[in-house]
């Protein structure tokens, strides 16, 4: 009997010393220490041994009671004080400020084009977008720009296949190849705007870039005159830039307009005193237009007795330049997170 009871001291106190979960320490009170414990039903069943049985081995199961109640209570200080340690270690401040996710945003470039888009979508124009990869027939021989043209000079063009290929494939140059694509599929009336990239082969600085957008309109219907494209662009300049702006129109050349015009609007920052961002002119050309040329027409059998029209091109840096005082266009696409941050 005695036996038992030390070889029961001894598991119980090894079963403890590896414990260190308190629902673990629980199952081991009730194993070792419960009313069904062997210890509990020894204690209890004293009274049926032989009186000298009785005394030693009553003793010596009480002193095995004490122990182990002891290291219980020394288990449940060691587990409380460990859970506290981890509890002091998974301290939240919750008083700290949060840390703020970084948000992406629109380029600028995007916002503007976004803007440009909405003004004229707020005139009834429809948005139409076209290839970067262009033939030489849109960018050019369709848009009165034979080849050995000189106004082909205008547009220092990065070829995709020798130039001297009459199917040649190009990046283009401007957005006004979408001009004739969009009178071959559809008939007049027809009012689209058409934002898009642009390509020219040419030294890079503070003016220029090899990549740039612009955005091209076209209107096409009976009885369209100078006076709708003159309207129309007064009415943008206005809206995009202010409604004090003067805006100017003079007469220009380009080969798939006739007439063709430039539009200025005055300075933004000296109002026409003469500055720096002007060139000392006072005023700042922002669009190319003019009205479509009975040529252009005729190529994509539109009658030009029947129908007319007018179109635009503008430069979409230009405004975000102006209107934030930017004064190298290479900053839009050097990805400097600095500056485009700023927008
Ligand atoms: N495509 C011309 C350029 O890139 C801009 C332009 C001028 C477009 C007159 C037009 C226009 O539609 O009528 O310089």
């Amino acid at each position: 009997m005695l036996e038992q009871l030390k070889e029961l001291h001894t598991q119980a106190l090894d079963e403890l010393e590896k414990i260190d979960d308190p629902r673990d320490l629980e199952l081991w009170r009730v194993q070792y220490l419960g009313k069904k414990s062997r210890l509990t039903q020894t204690l209890r069943s004293l009274a049926a041994l032989p009186l000298e049985e009785r005394r030693s081995v009553g003793v010596r199961a009480n002193e095995i009671k004490r122990a182990l109640q002891s290291g219980l209570t020394e288990k449940e200080k060691i587990l409380a004080e460990a859970r506290l340690v981890l509890l002091e270690r998974e301290k939240l401040d919750v008083t700290l400020p949060g840390r703020l996710a970084p948000t992406g945003r629109f380029h600028v470039i995007t916002q503007a084009l976004e803007e440009i888009c909405d003004v004229f979508r707020g005139m009834g124009f429809q948005i139409v977008e076209g290839p970067d990869v262009e033939w030489d027939y849109y960018n050019f021989e369709a848009l009165n720009i034979p080849q050995y043209h000189p106004a082909r000079d205008m547009f220092a063009t990065l070829w995709i296949d020798s130039e001297m290929d009459k199917k040649a494939r190009l990046l283009r140059t401007h957005t006004s190849p979408m001009q004739i694509r969009v009178m071959e599929k559809v008939r007049p009336p027809i009012m689209v705007v058409v934002p898009g990239r642009c390509y020219r082969y040419e030294a890079t600085d503070a003016t220029h870039e090899s990549m740039f957008y612009q955005v091209e309109g076209l209107a096409v219907d009976e009885n369209i005159t100078l006076a709708d494209l003159k309207g129309t662009l007064f009415e943008f300049c206005r809206r995009l830039f202010g409604e004090q702006r003067k805006v100017r129109f003079r007469c220009d050349y380009f080969p798939f307009v006739e007439p063709g015009v430039e539009v200025a609007i005055d300075c933004l920052a000296c109002s026409r005193g003469g500055c720096r961002l002007c060139g000392y002119t006072g005023w700042i050309e922002i669009l190319g237009a003019g009205m479509v040329h009975p040529d252009v027409l005729k190529k994509i059998d539109i009658d030009p007795e029947v129908h007319c029209g007018f179109a635009f091109g503008l430069g979409v840096e230009r405004v975000p330049m102006l209107r934030y005082g930017i004064e190298d266009i290479r900053l839009f696409y050097s990805n400097e997170l600095r500056f485009l941050k700023q927008f």
